[in-house]
């Protein structure tokens, strides 16, 4: 059996690990995230994926920290939100995260979103490496970037790196796309893979909506797991950090608990449909 339980981790092009599992905050009310997130912690979760467009990050923060559980077992993630990129922006957000929430440092800092054109991205992006610089933030990535986006981000960090020193062009450590088995997304996937990029899986449920597929309902019988275990196993097992949303105790709990069985090779495949069918938006396509 694949060796992995919440505890996993993987390390980052950062050097700093990332948990394996992640609970998503997407439309948690802030009002609730506090009570959610903690309950998240309280059933084995470290990993908290929230966004300044979530409008939940203090209430977020609040609910990990009110484990107890040591500032360096917890990993918490945002996102410069979409369409608000360049340097001024970027900076502002991550100082307005510190402050909101308290924190000494964010574990991951995402650019949400590619729109913006390529000054507003690349801008961005170097406000975020003087933030690791600064100590204000440990590791940094993308969402949402397709292969052009990625190729433009890495020739900047070749030609930063080459023209003011080695790391001044900051480190690649995450993409975060939504991947499933109806958008598997072997272009970005292989890119990444082959950089040590790790991909983090958002929708990785599908939002829910798969919950009767014809291809799931089988593997649930024969495994004894619901269909989501089955996809959020399937991330698992094709090596990405898949990011559940939940704001339901009962779900919270069962979709962490994907530890105790491995989907066989021929079951993996039967899940590979070759589709392109998103339940999201898909900003990885846009070329602006
Ligand atoms: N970077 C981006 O652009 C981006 C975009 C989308 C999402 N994300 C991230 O990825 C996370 C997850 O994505 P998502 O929220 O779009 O989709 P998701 O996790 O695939 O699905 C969430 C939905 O499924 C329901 N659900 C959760 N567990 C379930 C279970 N075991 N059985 C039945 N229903 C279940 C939830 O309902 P209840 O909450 O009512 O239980 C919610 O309606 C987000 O929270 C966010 O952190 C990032």
């Amino acid at each position: 059996m694949t060796k992995f339980d919440i505890n996993t981790k993987y390390r980052m092009n950062s050097g700093y690990e990332i948990p394996v599992l992640g609970y998503g905050v997407y439309q948690t009310p802030a009002d609730i995230a506090e009570e959610v997130v903690a309950h998240g912690i309280k059933v084995g979760y470290r990993h908290i994926d929230s966004a300044v467009g979530y409008r939940n990050e203090e209430t977020s923060v609040a609910g990990m920290l009110k484990s107890g559980i040591p500032r360096d077992q917890l990993f918490f993630t945002t996102k410069i939100p979409p369409g608000q990129l360049g340097y001024d922006n970027a900076r502002k957000h991550v100082n307005d995260t510190l402050q909101k929430t308290g924190l000494d440092y964010v574990d991951l800092y995402l650019i949400h979103a590619p729109y913006g054109g390529r000054k507003g991205r690349l801008d961005a992006w170097k406000a975020l490496v003087e933030a690791v610089e600064a100590g204000k933030v440990r590791s940094i990535g993308v969402s949402n970037y397709g292969v052009h986006h990625l190729e433009e981000l890495e020739e900047y960090i070749k030609e930063t790196d080459k023209n003011e020193g080695k790391g001044k062009g900051g480190v690649l450590s995450v993409n975060q796309v939504e991947l499933h088995p109806w958008l598997a997304r072997k272009d970005i996937v292989d890119w990444c893979k082959a950089r040590g990029v790790i991909l983090e899986a958002y929708s990785p449920i599908v939002r829910a909506t798969r919950a009767n597929d014809p291809l799931l309902v089988p593997l649930a019988k024969k495994y004894n797991k619901t269909t989501s275990q089955i996809l959020l196993r399937w991330s698992l097992q094709m090596g990405f950090v898949p990011l559940p949303k939940s704001v339901t105790k009962s779900r919270i709990e069962e979709n962490a608990d994907i530890y105790d069985f491995e989907l066989s090779e021929e079951d993996m495949k039967s899940l590979d449909t070759g589709v392109y069918e998103p339940c999201a938006w898909d900003p990885t396509t846009s070329r602006d």
